[in-house]
């Protein structure tokens, strides 16, 4: 099996979860590296809907092992939760998830600064998800925090750690937001029950990933969130508070470059983004609730409604070259079965110049217009393909056109959201 990355070249939710479960089977490992609960990454196995927040989404195949990379800041109750879900329908966890020592733990103040934050930040709310990740990786630079491994020290030890933090963490809820503490005594008493049960699944990740290091065992790496929501190379600050491009991937694990393999970018045929910042091809309006029926856009993780837009080549090409991606997969095109004519933006117009490279500014990125190509539709349903000749003509140009102006090659079609609805073309969809 030939090591991949797999990363989200737009804004997230582009239907990683789902990707990496139909590519996962035969794989050693899955690895997350960076991001916490932030993510909802959605897996449909038979009838049944399963949401991933922190879980890698190999979890479903029962010979893969699943790793919570050194990169990522994990709620340790969310992630007992998620477990517990999990087993209760029959996913064997336990042996198969291991949790690097050095992992980032997300306390529950890390949450209730989260929110307090995007209150004081009124009209310039960046839309988090509530989950405390800004605050976590902000402790995590601070170096004042406490990680997966501080969960193996004797108990009373964890304990008193827990509640000097919480009580810390208070006088700042106090002092900086006039907020109530959080009852110390009572969540480090949960922690040290937590850290009883997650403590199997604890690992020194410089030996767990020994195998993947010396190249005797495979392994895809789960990105989460998207490419313009990456810490330094995203749409700033309306990002989230890790690196979602590749380089998210060496530092969140400690394995060196050669062992990423391929850099696959997953992307909609169209694109979403939840929560504030610029998005050039947003529509509004009927449009863009035309787009959100279709695609039942609604964040996994919050229920939000996502806004959508038309394909962005522009922010694509960004993607493509921050990552070096070598391949794309094309998700949801089964979203536009219904559309005479499919829209995409070729280029940007800024104060009426021409813009072919995404601008990093914010202040030039929440002013550019989008300079739209028509294509024709195909109007078929798009549900039973299997192989690129099952594809109607009109979505196989459409496909080709990406692929052109994108220099990449489409690896794979997503036409629904079961595991079998995949389309696979290793070779590219340009005849
Ligand atoms: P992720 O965060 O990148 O894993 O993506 P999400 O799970 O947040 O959002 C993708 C949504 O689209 C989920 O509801 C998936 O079940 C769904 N989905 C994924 N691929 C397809 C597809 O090809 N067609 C359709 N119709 N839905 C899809
Ligand atoms: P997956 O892995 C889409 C967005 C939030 C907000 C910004 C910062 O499912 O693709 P945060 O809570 O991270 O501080 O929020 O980033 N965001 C996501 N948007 N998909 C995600 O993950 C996201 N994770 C964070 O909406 O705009
Ligand atoms: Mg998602």
């Amino acid at each position: 099996m030939e090591n991949r990355v797999i990363i989200g070249g737009q804004w997230g939710d582009e239907g990683k979860g789902k990707v990496i479960d139909a590519l996962g089977e035969g794989y050693d490992w899955v690895i997350r590296y960076q991001g916490g609960a932030n993510a909802g990454h959605t897996i449909q196995v038979g009838a049944r809907e399963h949401v991933l927040h922190l879980v890698p989404s190999g979890i479903f195949r029962e010979a893969v092992r699943c790793y919570l990379g050194n990169g990522m800041v994990i709620d340790p109750w969310a992630l007992r939760d998620e477990i517990l879900a999990l087993e209760e329908q029959g996913v064997r966890v336990r042996n198969r998830l291991h949790v690097s020592s050095a992992a980032q733990l997300l306390m529950p103040y890390h949450k209730r600064f989260d929110e307090l934050r995007e209150i004081q930040r009124k009209r310039k709310s960046i839309g988090t998800t509530g989950r405390g990740i800004g605050p976590a990786y902000q402790d995590k630079l601070a170096r004042a925090g406490l990680r997966f491994g501080d969960l193996t020290a004797p108990l009373e030890k964890l304990e008193r750690a827990a509640i000097e933090h919480i009580l810390e963490a208070n006088e700042v809820l106090a002092k900086t937001f006039d907020a109530e503490p959080l009852p110390a005594k009572v969540l480090a008493e949960e922690l040290v029950v937590l850290a009883q049960s997650l403590r199997p699944l604890i690992v020194d990740g410089y030996s767990a990933l020994r195998g993947v290091r010396e190249g005797r065992e495979s392994a895809l790496f789960e990105g989460a969130q998207g490419t313009l929501l990456d810490i330094d190379h995203g749409t700033y600050p309306f990002v989230t508070s890790s690196n979602s491009t590749v380089g998210g991937a060496l530092t969140g694990t400690g394995l060196p470059a050669r062992c990423l393999g391929e850099v696959v970018g997953v992307f909609k045929a169209y694109c979403t983004r939840v929560g504030n910042g610029p998005f050039p091809t947003e529509l509004r309006a009927e449009e863009g609730e035309q787009l959100r029926t279709l695609g039942r856009e609604y964040g996994a993780t919050t229920g939000r409604p996502r806004r959508c837009g038309w394909f962005d080549l522009v922010a694509g090409r960004y993607a493509v070259g921050v990552n070096g991606l070598v391949g794309l997969v094309i998700t949801k095109l089964d979203v536009l079965d219904a559309l005479p004519v499919v829209k995409v933006a070729e280029a940007y117009d800024l104060d009426g110049e021409r813009r072919d490279d995404f601008p990093i500014r914010p202040d030039e990125s929440c002013r550019v217009r989008p300079v739209l190509k028509e294509l024709p539709g195909w109007e078929k349903p798009l549900g039973k393909c299997r192989r690129l000749a099952d594809l109607p003509a009109n979505a196989r140009k459409y496909l080709e056109y990406l692929e052109r102006s994108l220099g990449v090659l489409v690896v794979g079609i997503s036409v629904g959201k079961s595991r079998e609805q995949m389309v696979m073309t290793p070779t590219g969809v340009t005849a």
